[in-house]
């Protein structure tokens, strides 16, 4: 199987996920900001929510990407409130011709007085047992 691992961030906290998934699988944990330009089978990508939304350069980030380069898109991340990005992801997905796993991992995430210190250790623990099941 092959890897790549690609997180957008505006406080850390899922690029600590990230880490400790492309850890996990042997790959570096790049920002969006570095295209996918080898072939892989399963995409990590770590996103969260701001103001009831996916990042615009997010949603951008999955429209250029195409099934010849990605098998699969992996969604985890965090957020303080809301459940999961998934069906946002799917969205920019289907429209991309880009095919998601339907697993995803995804833990609360530090914002303001929210959460304190989440994505904790048990969190990162957990992202990379998750991980673990695609090996
Ligand atoms: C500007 C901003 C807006 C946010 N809006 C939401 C929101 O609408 N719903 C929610 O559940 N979490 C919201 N959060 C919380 C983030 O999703 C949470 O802190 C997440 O862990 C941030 O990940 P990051 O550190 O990788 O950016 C917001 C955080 C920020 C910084």
């Amino acid at each position: 199987m092959t890897y790549a691992v690609r997180y957008y961030t505006k406080t850390g906290n899922t690029k600590r996920l990230a880490e400790a998934i492309a850890k996990e699988l042997g790959v570096e944990a790049l920002p969006i900001s570095t295209p996918v330009t080898e072939k892989v089978d399963y995409l990590f990508l770590g996103n969260s929510y701001y103001a009831f939304d996916i990042d615009p350069e997010v949603k951008a980030f999955v429209g250029s990407l195409g099934k010849d380069k990605v098998g699969k898109i992996v969604n985890f991340g965090s957020a303080a409130m809301l459940n999961s990005t998934w069906k946002k992801i799917k969205a920019e997905a289907d429209k991309a011709g880009v095919a998601m796993d339907e697993k995803e991992f995804h833990c609360r995430g530090e914002f303001k007085f929210l959460h304190k210190g989440r994505p904790n250790a048990d969190d990162v623990k957990a992202a990379v047992e998750f991980a673990r099941q695609y090996k």
